[in-house]
């Protein structure tokens, strides 16, 4: 008899959906198997209004294949012109779910991010006010900071400081890649902090990115660390604190921009994280932890109910990740974890 694992429908606490036709291909990904997705703002140009967010939204729905459930929870990419009262007044009518804060120039279409933490302090107090989570890409960006300290560096510089001048503002650290995030999420206990781990993370470390040859698909924003660093994420995953939920960051972008001399960071993980989560969580003997981190742990940070339908996955015979999902706006490589899969989600 093969093995079945039965969960409440998860949702995906940080997704790239893109845009026009990348959009259309990598949605039904998603849509597949979770109920709800955090949308990244960073479009070219960013969703920073109201406004825009309205009719990202619309354009999601209108993406969406015949037939399929799910609710895109919008968010604000923060500049230093943000205007609190319309932050407010979207939060009031339930359109966004958090507001992104991207250091200029961080990562992927970030250009127009925080360049003046004085210039934001009325946004952050605000959301505080109004219990609205500021979703933090944590690395600062300074050119003599080694990429792969810029995480550690950010919590001492920026997130320390801003958490204790904005009291009461509820934080998700995104994408957290270090045992020091792992260790600064866990050193709040008053349930306003909180932090994403992708699937990704829980699988790379560095060698996989650069050892034996570079392989750009495995390149991200944080970039993966050292292999230290990916047990103290998976240690925090499996451990079934509420704290840490799946943010996939799921990040498509067309081959020819991954494969180029100054390549995109981004794994497109959105197709098989379900199954590759099951491999993981079962290789840590956590299956029964995964549900906690993929479907009831964000819901609770976010204030949200949980999702009232469930998935079924079904153990079986092994596959290979990976492959490529032909899009309008040219092929994406789907991230393989590099070992097979026996989980699939049936339903
Ligand atoms: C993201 C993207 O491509 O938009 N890339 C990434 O490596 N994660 C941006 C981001 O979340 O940093
Ligand atoms: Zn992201």
């Amino acid at each position: 008899m093969s093995k079945t694992l039965t969960l409440t429908r998860p949702d995906d606490w940080h997704l790239h959906l893109r845009d026009g036709e990348m959009l259309k291909a990598v949605l039904p990904e998603t849509a597949r198997h979770f109920a709800r997705a955090i949308v990244m703002p960073n479009l070219v140009p960013p969703v920073v209004t109201s406004d825009d967010a309205r009719a990202y939204r619309q354009r999601i729905l209108a993406a969406l294949p015949e037939g399929a459930r799910f609710e895109p929870l919008m968010t604000l990419y923060l500049t230093d012109e943000t205007d609190p009262d319309d932050v407010a007044r979207a939060k009031a009518e339930g359109l966004i779910h958090a507001v992104k804060l991207y250091p200029a120039g961080a990562t992927t279409n970030s250009a127009s991010g925080v360049r003046s933490f004085d210039r934001i302090q009325p946004v952050l107090e605000r959301m505080a006010e109004i219990g609205l989570p500021l979703c933090v890409h944590g690395e600062v960006t300074d050119a003599d900071i080694d990429i792969f300290d810029r995480e550690a560096v950010f919590i001492d510089r920026v997130l320390d400081p801003l958490r204790r001048r904005t009291q009461g503002l509820r934080v998700v650290m995104e994408h957290i890649t270090t045992e020091g995030a792992v260790q600064y999420a866990r050193s709040d206990t008053g349930g306003d902090l909180g932090a994403t781990i992708t699937t990704h993370h829980l699988v790379i470390n560095r060698n996989h990115i650069l050892a034996g040859g570079i392989r750009p698909h495995y390149y991200c924003l944080p970039v993966a660390k050292r292999e230290s660093h990916r047990r103290a994420l998976l240690e925090a995953a499996t451990s079934g604190d509420a704290r840490f939920f799946l943010g996939t960051d799921s990040a498509p972008h067309p081959d020819p921009d991954k494969l180029s001399a100054c390549g995109c960071a981004g794994c497109f993980t959105a197709t098989d994280t379900m199954a590759i989560l099951a491999e993981v969580f079962e290789t840590s003997d956590a299956l029964d932890r995964l549900e906690g981190f993929a479907s009831r742990h964000g819901p609770a940070f976010y204030r949200l109910p949980e999702n009232d339908t469930r998935i079924v996955l079904r153990r079986g015979a092994p596959r290979r990740g990976g492959g490529t999902l032909d899009t309008g706006a040219g092929p994406v490589t789907i991230f393989d974890p590099g070992f097979d899969l026996h989980w699939q989600v049936e339903t």
